[in-house]
């Protein structure tokens, strides 16, 4: 049966009509915003490339987090900026480092929030890379267990500091059961891991190495990070992670991945996570100004279509934002 005795505008007639039928919700309750913490004192650093998104010093974060909160926002992802960068990431698992310092002033400050830390050395190593690098002429290796030590460090420091969550995204194999034995063995069996499980070497990523100053200096990140092509392998990381014992699993990007989201919602019971990344939340911005788009009605509905396709939680630049637009 179809027309005429079938009219699916019948339902669609009024905003309350189409609001009992809507399938999908997008609620301030699912988002996570990501912050930059950077050394010093009253220091905010535009991003050039992500309008209305800073570098702040400690001081400033907690005055973010606590506005990122006031506007219903449950959660924040910490990303740090270090002083020195080497190449063993030091400043990545100093107990004074600067997402250390952070994590204590924001868990002391901001009431009922939860602190999530971004757990990769890239930002915090010379070379850029989400790994210990050995050279060999003009090709290198980023290796992996070597790493993993380090990535045990890093969070567990982030734990002692008062994290709430941690969340590796470095995509060394191993990585989530390193840091759940690390935690474990450190009295932390509590913190629950978040993992980047399925992270894509995507160029969307752009504008964030300019925020957090990691772009690597040499080779790019696909000996590490998935190739665009592969959905499957997707799949295979998620199962992995979660044995390892992941308790929520990322699929990174977001927008050009929403098949990936949504197969993983289907195929496994854990919470996923999107990560609706900087390019992402750029090219709007970027078109936005221009005057070719609207900003709030694109980035709700991308952050709805995200919602759709199966994701729990959102990371997205626009949380504070969308926190407003959502009660308006
Ligand atoms: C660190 C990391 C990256 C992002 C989150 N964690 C960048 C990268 O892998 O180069 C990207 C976030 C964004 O683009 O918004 N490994």
């Amino acid at each position: 049966m179809g027309f005429p005795e079938h009219r699916l505008r019948r339902l669609r007639g009024t905003p309350q009509l189409r609001g009992m039928v809507r399938e999908t919700h997008l609620a301030v309750d699912h988002l996570v915003m990501p912050i930059f913490v950077r050394p010093g004192e009253q220091q905010k650093s535009p991003i050039p490339s992500m309008p209305g998104i800073f570098q702040l010093s400690v001081d400033l974060a907690v005055e973010e987090a606590k506005e990122a909160r006031n506007a219903g926002v449950p959660a924040v992802l910490l990303f740090g900026i270090p002083g020195e960068k080497d190449p063993r990431a030091t400043e990545a698992y100093d107990p004074n480092g600067v997402v250390q310092e952070a994590v204590q002033e924001i868990k002391e400050r901001v009431a009922d929030l939860v602190v999530i830390t971004d757990v990769c050395l890239c930002a915090y190593m010379n070379h850029g890379h989400c790994g210990v690098v050995e050279q060999h002429g003009d090709r290198f290796d980023v290796l992996n267990d070597l790493t993993l030590d380090l990535i045990g460090q890093t969070a567990v420091s982030h734990a002692k500091a008062g994290a709430d969550l941690v969340a590796p995204s470095g995509m060394m194999d191993g990585m989530v059961r390193k840091i759940r034995e690390a935690l474990d063995e450190n009295g932390f069996e509590r913190v629950p891991i978040l993992s980047y499980a399925a992270k894509y070497a995507s160029a969307f990523y752009g504008p964030f190495r300019d925020a957090a100053e990691s772009p690597p200096q040499f080779g790019d990140r696909s000996t590490y990070q998935m190739d665009p092509g592969n959905r499957r392998e997707a799949l295979r990381e998620v199962a992995l992670d979660l044995e390892e014992g992941a308790d929520i699993v990322m699929v990174k990007p977001a927008l050009a991945y929403l098949d990936v989201i949504r197969e993983v919602r289907d195929r496994f019971d854990a919470p996923v996570a999107a990560y609706n990344v900087s390019g992402e939340f750029s090219m709007v911005k970027a078109a936005a100004a221009n005057g070719w788009i609207d900003e709030r009605a694109t980035a709700l509905e991308i952050l709805r279509a995200i919602r759709r396709a199966g994701a729990d939680i959102v990371i997205t630049y626009w949380a504070k934002d969308a926190a407003r637009w959502l009660r308006s």
